[in-house]
């Protein structure tokens, strides 16, 4: 179990696009437990493999049993795909690769996701509310989307400092 560095904006790596896991083996168990830890160490909720620098489609959460619509934590996703989505949520977002940025993102309030687990078995969840933003959030990271692609013309006035230091790297 490694603790990685987190990317921050401005990383390259955090536009590509995850490549799916062809098959779910000690290497993908490896990553995963290497995710936790870095996700542990930064106290987040939630990781996707681009955040330490990597381009398989896993990512990891972990929200409080409150919060965790009745599904076992932590969560590990592989090759996740949003299957069905309704309704509509806003609440307030971070991401560990924008230290020190919230703020209110519109997501769908509940999320059904396939995907695969560590025994490489067909999997899906049901979530909503935070459980579902999670999804949302680290399922964006897989396409290469990230928070500062839902900030509004006014939002990304607010974080413009932040997001020019992030983006210089200090
Ligand atoms: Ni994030």
């Amino acid at each position: 179990m490694a603790v990685n560095a987190i990317m921050k904006y401005g990383s390259p790596v955090l536009r590509e696009k995850a490549v799916p896991v062809a098959v779910v083996g000690e290497a993908v168990r490896t990553l995963v437990s290497d995710m936790l830890a870095s996700m542990y160490a930064e106290n987040g909720v939630g990781l996707a493999a681009e955040q330490i620098g990597r381009t398989e489609a896993v990512c990891v959460i972990d929200v409080p049993a409150e919060q965790a619509c009745g599904v076992k934590m932590p969560l590990a996703l592989i090759n996740p795909q949003i299957v069905e989505a309704e309704g509509e949520q806003v609440g307030q977002e971070g991401c560990l690769s924008f230290p020190d940025v919230y703020v209110n993102v519109r997501r769908a309030e509940r999320v059904k996701a396939s995907y695969l687990d560590t025994d490489g078995h067909p999997q899906t969840v049901d979530a909503t509310g935070l459980l579902s933003r999670a999804i949302q959030h680290e399922i964006d990271h897989l396409n290469g989307v990230l928070l500062v692609d839902h900030m509004s013309p006014v939002q990304k006035v607010a974080n413009a400092g932040k997001l020019k230091r992030m983006k210089r790297g200090v």
